[in-house]
């Protein structure tokens, strides 16, 4: 698939994004759900960060695949808006992020556009605003500082 040339001069190709995404996904770590999740994001200068699910035999310490990968971007410093996110996990059906990934990704990139795949038929492609309707962010909280 050609690149295409995406808002605010990135350029990127969402089938290397999903290609990648699902190459990382071999490396979750999820003997307990055995359900293996890979992300990719993709930030507004050009950067690319991957993230697996991190089980734990304290269930809910669980950190999903998009969390990793945000974390990881996080780490090396970079704030530059995510303007992508391609997310695989196992099975036919697209992997749509949870609700606390939703929110996790609308901290760092309000607009980013997610492509949410299985390993069958077409991606998922939608927008985290669509995905997190009316979404608390950081600008809300900045306007109730006085
Ligand atoms: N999982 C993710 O990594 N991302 C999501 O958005 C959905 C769920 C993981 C968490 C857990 O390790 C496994 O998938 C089953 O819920």
């Amino acid at each position: 698939m050609k690149a295409e040339p995406r808002r605010r001069g990135v350029t990127y190709d969402e089938a290397d994004l999903l290609r990648r995404a699902r190459t990382v996904r071999a490396r979750a770590y999820a003997p307990y759900s055995s359900f293996h999740v890979g992300a990719v994001v993709l930030t507004e200068d050009g950067q690319l960060f991957e993230g697996v699910n991190v089980e734990n035999a304290s269930y809910r310490m669980t950190t999903c695949a998009e969390q990793s990968a945000i974390a990881t971007m996080v780490t090396a410093g970079v704030r530059s808006p995510i303007v992508a996110v391609a997310v695989v996990g196992d099975g036919e059906d697209p992997c749509t992020p949870c609700g606390a990934c939703r929110q996790t990704i609308f901290e760092f990139g309000p607009q980013a556009t997610v492509y949410a795949s299985g390993d069958a038929g077409r991606p998922l492609v939608t927008v985290i605003a669509d995905l997190l309707p009316h979404g608390f962010g950081p600008r809300r909280l900045a306007q109730g500082q006085s």
